[in-house]
């Protein structure tokens, strides 16, 4: 996909999604579909997206046992979509399930290892004495070594990963605010050239995209500024 913007359709109602995808779809390489409109709107949305010739990102974050894990992984990869989030503390045996069931598809994993929302605290309150830096690290490489090729990681991290997985690993980075753009709940912003330059291969982006008075315009300028050299290609 040449096109590294990823779009987050944060919105209740697919009608909502739909019309935001329909003029965002030339803009940008990849439409989200995460938690709050799959579970408004199900399956269907994604059904509509790809019929409208849009590359689809399933954000689901899965965490289940192997088998069921395994199963949706199948039912994702029917629908088409091009990247599907799971959780890298699900453990060796659900990742390696999960990478099973995706051979051979063009269906891209990502694991997410440690959620940006948690604190030192939270993590020991849950029995785990990692730092979250360090349990960023070790379930990096469990996720890895389970062939999921993929990761998902916020823009203090992507330098480290990218250093530590020069190639054949994906790395996705939310947390993106354009200069000059409100920074809204996400407290450690890059920007999208940032983002890219420590070695993103793609950045979602939601709110700067979709709450601008123009969307396009907002997303073509993202676009404009990823075309500005130096970038790698
Ligand atoms: O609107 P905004 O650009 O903040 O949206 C970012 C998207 O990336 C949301 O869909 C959010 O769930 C997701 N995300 C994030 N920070 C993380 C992980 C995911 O903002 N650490």
């Amino acid at each position: 996909m040449k096109n590294k913007i990823i779009v987050a359709l944060d919105v209740p109602e697919v009608s909502e999604a739909l019309a935001m995808a329909k003029k965002l779809q030339h803009s940008v390489g990849v439409m989200k579909v995460g938690l709050e409109l799959f579970t408004a709107a199900g399956p269907d949305v994604v059904r509509e997206l790809r019929a409208m010739g849009c590359n689809v990102f399933l954000d689901l974050k899965m965490h289940d046992i192997p088998n069921t894990v395994a199963k949706s992984v199948e039912s994702a990869v029917k629908l088409g979509a091009s990247f599907l989030t799971v959780h890298a503390c699900g453990g060796a045996a659900m990742l390696q399930s999960a990478s099973d069931a995706a051979h051979g598809s063009s269906l891209q994993l990502l694991a997410v290892t440690v959620l940006t929302s948690l604190t030192d605290k939270d993590l020991l309150q849950l029995g785990i004495p990692d730092k979250p830096a360090d349990r960023v690290h070790r379930l990096a490489k469990l996720a890895v070594e389970c062939n999921v090729r993929g990761l998902v990681c916020s823009p203090e991290e992507v330098s480290a990963m990218r250093s530590e997985y020069p190639a054949g690993v994906v790395l996705v980075t939310p947390g993106i605010r354009p200069e000059g753009s409100a920074m809204n709940d996400q407290k450690r912003a890059a920007t999208p050239r940032e983002a890219i330059q420590r070695g993103s291969d793609y950045i979602v982006i939601g709110r700067p995209i979709t709450a601008a008075a123009d969307p396009v315009a907002a997303a073509e300028a993202i676009a404009a500024s990823l075309r500005q050299s130096p970038l790698k290609a």
